[in-house]
């Protein structure tokens, strides 16, 4: 197929959602058993009606890496999981993500230049053999390339706790490193450490703005974790006071919250854990329950809307979209899909073979430990 960069058409802007909606389902039609189309949880209906799997990061990256009949990938979420999408896929399959502006502002807070400084900048103070580099799937193909390299895996919110354990030998006693360095999100990182155990004090929080990201060398050789200063903008609005007024309105209603919030949110809910966590813990819950998520508003109206039989709100009533996901929206699938009916592959992402070579070694680490 011949790849050709060019911006939507102002036709799709124009279009109704009725019609858009007709066209997608026509070129889905067309390219038949050779389209997969993914969607995250987070995705807008618009969107979500049109999957032909949903999930969260995890789950998608699992189904990107088994289907390899599929030789267009239509990638409903944001850069980082196309991306993950193209390393996890053979060569002949090609993966697109509809909006190529569809990013995510905590797989920015870490770039590769920064990463490879605080290494060297960490190796001044501890034997750098001993150390593990873990990064969340929400990190650019670089850093996944510098954690393989390194000899360590990505994680997601669903196994993180297993791929810490695999890490630090504390489930099975074989330690593999004497501490992590956990990128890009501090809170996924600490709450996941301080629910297998370590104390708050052994995990330090890396600023990358400052050299040895501001700790003592001291602080350094006592942690267990260190934690890169990034964080989700959108779950960084859910706070403990927003659960208080809850529980003080709803005193039997629950809180149910995803990893990414910070730890005291965390720390006062009722369960946590990652969209597909979410979505299984309401699909269990008794008919009545009345539940706040604290995670991207997109999924939990979607919950609600499902659940009629429960009262479901989300935990930051003035409402919290992520906006990069919401760049994938119909317009931009109805284009890409019907460039794809005529031949033309549009915003195809592509990682360079050495990136995914060694980004793949980390991919496949967490598979395996999982
Ligand atoms: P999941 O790992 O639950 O899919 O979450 C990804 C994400 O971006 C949450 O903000
Ligand atoms: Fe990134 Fe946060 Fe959006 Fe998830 S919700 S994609 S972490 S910005």
């Amino acid at each position: 197929m011949l790849k050709i960069a060019a911006s939507m058409p102002q036709q799709y802007r124009d279009a109704s959602a009725e019609d858009l909606a007709a066209r997608i389902a026509a070129a889905k039609e067309q390219l038949g058993e050779r389209l997969l189309i993914l969607g995250h949880h987070y995705q807008m209906d618009e969107v979500m009606d049109f999957a032909d799997a949903r999930g969260d990061s995890f789950g998608l990256s699992r189904i990107a890496a088994d289907r390899r009949d599929a030789d267009l990938i239509v990638f409903c979420g944001v850069h980082f999981m196309a991306e993950s999408a193209d390393i996890l896929t053979g060569p002949e399959q090609q993966v697109v993500l509809p909006d190529l502006s569809a990013g995510c502002s905590m797989a920015d807070m870490a770039d590769i230049d920064q990463v490879e400084a605080a290494w060297a900048d960490l190796a001044t103070v501890v034997d750098i053999e001993r150390v593990m580099p873990i990064t969340y799937m929400n990190s650019t193909a670089a850093i996944k390339a510098f954690v393989g390299r390194h000899g360590g895996a990505v994680c997601t919110s669903s196994n993180a706790r297993a791929v810490l354990s695999w890490a630090l030998g504390a489930e099975d006693g074989t330690s593999r490193a004497d501490r992590v360095f956990f990128l890009p999100d501090q809170h996924l990182g600490r709450n996941t450490a301080l629910a297998m155990g370590y104390p708050i004090d052994e995990l330090m929080l890396w600023d990358p703005a400052q050299r040895l990201g501001g700790l003592e060398t001291g602080a350094i050789e006592r942690s267990r974790v260190l934690l890169w200063k990034g964080h989700c903008s959108v779950h960084g609005r859910f706070t403990l006071d927003q659960v208080e007024r809850f529980r003080a309105e709803h005193p039997d209603g629950k809180v149910v919250v995803h990893p990414e919030c910070t730890q005291d949110v965390v720390d006062a809910a009722d369960a946590w854990g990652s969209t597909d966590f979410i979505i299984k813990w309401i699909e269990a819950a008794p008919e009545g329950t009345v539940v706040t998520i604290g995670t991207e508003v997109h999924l939990v109206k979607r919950l609600a809307d499902e659940h009629p039989e429960m009262t479901i709100t989300c935990l930051d009533d003035e409402v919290c979209p992520c906006v990069t996901m919401a760049r994938i929206d119909a317009p931009h699938l109805a284009w890409v899909l019907e460039e794809a009916v005529a031949g033309r592959v549009r915003n195809q992402i592509t990682v360079d073979p050495e990136t995914s070579r060694w980004a793949l070694v980390a991919l496949e680490r967490m598979l395996e430990i999982t």
